[in-house]
């Protein structure tokens, strides 16, 4: 290899086009979901607008508006009016989620539905599965997690996304729903970085935390073994949350696995780059594909961002 004065990669840099030309990494709308709040009425949240929530019929007008921009995915959240022991609103019929899939899958036919499976937005402990002796018991919230991805399914979603961390959960969906898409959120760290997502769907545990069954932030070849066991029992797509503190795990599970990898550009994420904006300290657009573009350059293939929608206006 010749170095300088032969070789001067300013070269390639000096205008808007040649840059263009030899960009390794590019923003396409259609690898991008938006997450969506849905409760049982409208409450804006004016500092952090995507993590605000919409009543079932003013989910439409949203949903409508996101179409029209372009979005070709997004992925609800469930904020019940009750929550219980079992948290039983996340297969409720007549849920949130259930009601809006079932208002949007006819108007919308072309937009993807997915749908976050845990239980966490309906326990009255906020923990991801049922609480037995104190601890959150894996192999009785099984059931109850399929039952909520196969009413999502019977609702009108396109695949379900489980993200409670027990093991087994794909295999207990992939069993009940052999033809769905399933979305696994793999490797789930316990994060810091959900702290405006609790606040927003109201799912903060009542005691304890989530490191005994999201992972611990210190590891990586774990994270192969949890993507490679979702797989093995049926993901279709296994994904890696958050995003930007773990890009090396997104690397790490690009270099190892095959399968569509999707990555969560969490609310803590946003938060950051929204607050730090508000301060006049950083430029959120700017800030914001750069982000994204280090998550796809990091092997993302698709991403789920509360930025979806803006980038649809920026693209
Ligand atoms: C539900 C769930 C959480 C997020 C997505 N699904 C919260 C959690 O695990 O506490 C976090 C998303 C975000 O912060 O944007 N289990």
């Amino acid at each position: 290899m010749s170095a300088f004065p032969n070789t001067r990669l300013r070269r390639l840099r000096r205008t808007g086009a040649l840059r263009s030309l030899v960009r390794e990494t590019r923003l396409d709308l259609d690898d991008f979901v938006q997450p969506l709040f849905v409760g049982p009425d409208t409450r804006e949240n004016p500092e952090l607008p995507p993590l605000g929530r919409f009543s079932v019929a003013d989910l439409s007008h949203e949903v409508e508006e996101l179409a029209r921009l372009g979005v070709s995915a997004v992925i609800l959240f469930g904020i019940p009016d009750d929550k219980d022991e079992e948290g039983s609103g996340a297969w409720d019929e007549d849920g949130v989620v259930q009601r809006a899939l079932r208002e949007l899958r006819p108007r919308f036919p072309e937009l993807l539905l997915l749908t976050d499976v845990c239980l966490c937005e309906y326990t009255s402990h906020g923990h991801c599965g049922v609480i037995r002796d104190g601890e959150v018991a894996n192999d009785e919230s099984l059931e109850l997690i399929a039952r909520a991805a196969v009413s999502h399914v019977e609702a009108g979603a396109d695949a379900v996304c489980p993200s409670d961390m027990m093991d087994g959960r794909v295999a207990a969906i992939r069993e009940q729903l052999p033809e769905t898409p399933i979305l696994a959120y793999s490797a789930k760290y316990a994060s810091a970085f959900y702290g405006p997502f609790r606040e927003a769907a109201e799912s903060a545990p009542s005691f304890g935390d989530r490191r005994s069954y999201q992972m611990d932030p210190a590891n990586v070849r774990e994270a192969l073994r949890e993507c490679e066991l979702d797989l093995a029992e049926g993901a279709d797509v296994i994904m890696v949350k958050p995003a930007l503190p773990y890009l090396d795990v997104i690397r790490a599970v690009r270099e190892r696995l095959d399968a569509p990898l999707a990555a969560y550009n969490v609310s803590g994420e946003y938060a950051m780059v929204k607050a730090g904006a508000r301060h006049g300290w950083l430029d959120e657009r700017a800030a914001a594909i750069e982000s994204l573009t280090a998550i796809k350059r990091a092997g993302a293939d698709l991403v789920v961002s509360y930025w979806t929608k803006e980038l649809a206006t920026w693209l």
